[in-house]
């Protein structure tokens, strides 16, 4: 058993924990209870201080065999994170912070990996150190900050080895021109450069530098040979330099991006639609008047958004066409901007062939016939100008008669009224597989507050297939959506059993 005043810790600046000041037996134990959860002793040994100073009083570790039965701790879960659903949630990553002006990004970095539940040790160069301060990293990732190779007490504790390969990620954030060049060439003479050269995980750079830097042929290079060895890049981006006042190809990708990339390289989710491509439309559509009118709806593309992102999670290949809107674009998908209904239905068109449609734009079914040059103007005492309407061409309906009809076609049907029968004559008239019918009437009940199904955040469906109706609860539009997606892979997985 280790008793709480076993461990002989100091808490230093940097809440260091000195494990050679253990006795024998103590340390060996330890090693062992390491080995079997697959940790650092120094890592072991502070779960095990944060257990104690949560009230456990002593831990009990065996010092061969299983712990033991009784008031033994196990492992200190992971705080709950603030974010959930983050694919690389419970992850580890070594985050190397090399010396740029951009290495303040990589404070902001570690608190949106942590808050999206990953666990952040970082390592940073001499250089790094002139930007920010170990304190500041050490203050976010709540662990040791490594910044010497030959650190006595490190070595003993962690091992430039161990720290290399204990994790699931390496990621290099800001990547200088230096260390690219020293990873280009296998240089192992600090730190960073041997962690890099001894790790036999994935690793991601981030790097940032002068525009003329970046540009120049031996950082090109460096960066195509990094290429060819598999290390992943993000960035960087164009745009002004924080430093200089230049501007160019340099920046560092921001935070955000970098989590995303972290995100995709850490997916181990089955993706059950990997090699299929879909379509997916979203939002409304905007048919001109004159130079500044135009005809449009409440759709705010978040239902079909989310649908996108639900098949791309789920590894299919998505291209999504969409109208006029003010959210983020859906993350693993290629998004196609259109305007108008006939400009949304030439690109979706040109995206095919496909294996999956879905088509959640809210198109408006007529424009003005004749787009007015200049602006119409009003004309004293006259009333109103007229507007003439002309029918716009019917995407769903068009791809339903295709010859390169996607192989489930599924469209929406916004109703008010009889929805279940509207949504029927849908079906038949426009030839889809599905329809997804939703009440966007006032009255529906849902989302009032957020101004309904049209523009708010939930949704209640009905999903109208040859075989009948299948009434969903009422729920977010991600769940609608990552239902719906499940239900697509379910029917493609059974067509192809059945093929
Ligand atoms: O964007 P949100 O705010 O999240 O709202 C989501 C939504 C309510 C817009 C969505 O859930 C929805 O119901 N989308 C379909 C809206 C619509 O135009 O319904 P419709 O019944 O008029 O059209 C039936 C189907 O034909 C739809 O798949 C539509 O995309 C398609 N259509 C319609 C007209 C047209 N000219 N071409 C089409 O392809």
């Amino acid at each position: 058993m280790i008793e709480i005043n076993a461990i002989k810790c100091h808490i230093g600046g940097m809440a260091s924990i000195t494990i050679r000041n253990l006795d024998e037996s103590t340390k060996q134990a330890l090693r062992e209870r390491a080995a079997r959860n697959g940790r650092s002793m120094e890592e072991e040994a502070r779960l095990l201080l944060a257990e104690l100073e949560q009230g456990a009083g002593s831990v009990e570790v065996a010092a061969s065999g299983r712990p033991q039965a009784g008031p033994a701790v196990a492992a200190r879960p992971s705080p709950e994170p603030a974010i959930s659903g983050f694919p690389a949630a419970g992850k580890r990553v070594l985050l190397i912070i090399s010396g740029g002006i951009a290495a303040y990004k990589s404070l902001d970095l570690i608190r949106r990996l942590r808050e999206r539940g990953v666990r952040v040790r970082a390592v940073m160069t001499a250089a790094a150190q002139q930007f920010i301060t170990p304190l500041s990293v050490g203050a976010l990732t709540a662990d040791k900050v490594f910044t010497d190779l030959f650190d006595r007490e490190d070595e003993h504790d962690v091992g430039h080895i161990r720290l290399a390969r204990d994790c699931d990620l390496v990621v290099v954030a800001p990547a200088t021109a230096d260390l690219m060049a020293k990873m280009a060439n296998g240089l192992a003479n600090d730190l960073a450069s041997t962690a890099l050269l001894a790790t036999n995980r994935p690793v991601l750079i981030a790097p940032a530098m002068n525009p003329a830097m970046w540009s120049h042929k031996a950082t090109r290079r460096n960066a195509e040979s990094l290429r060819r060895d598999g290390i992943h890049f993000i960035g960087p981006m164009a745009g002004e330099m924080a430093e200089s006042g230049e501007a160019g190809e340099g920046r560092m990708a921001e935070p955000m991006q970098v989590v995303e990339k972290i995100g995709e390289l850490l997916d181990t989710r089955p993706k059950p639609l990997k090699g299929k491509r879909a379509i997916v439309t979203s939002g409304p559509t905007h048919e001109p008047i004159d130079p500044v009118r135009y005809i449009a709806n409440r759709s705010s593309g978040k239902q079909g958004h989310a649908i996108a992102e639900a098949l791309a999670d789920l590894g299919a290949e998505v291209i999504l066409v969409s109208g006029p809107v003010s959210i983020p674009d859906p993350k693993g998908c290629e998004v196609v901007r259109v305007e108008s209904a006939r400009e949304m239905q030439r690109m979706v068109e040109a995206a095919l062939p496909a294996d999956i449609a879905v088509m959640v734009a809210a198109v408006a079914d007529w424009r003005s016939k004749g787009e007015a040059k200049e602006k119409m103007k009003k004309e004293g005492g006259k009333g109103p100008s007229h507007l003439e309407l002309t029918e716009n061409p019917d995407i769903l309906k068009g791809l339903g008669h295709h010859k390169q009809r996607p192989g489930l076609l599924i469209g929406f049907a916004a109703e008010t009224e009889k929805i279940v029968e509207h949504a029927r004559a849908k079906l038949e008239r426009k030839k889809a597989d599905w329809i997804v019918a939703n009440d966007v009437s006032p009255d529906s009940g849902i989302g009032t507050t957020e101004g309904g199904v049209m523009g708010g955040d939930r949704n209640r469906v009905r999903i109208l297939t040859r075989e009948g109706v299948e009434e969903w609860p009422e729920l977010t539009k991600q769940q609608v959506a990552r239902r719906l997606a499940a239900r697509i892979c379910d029917h493609l997985a059974a067509v192809t059993a059945t093929a």
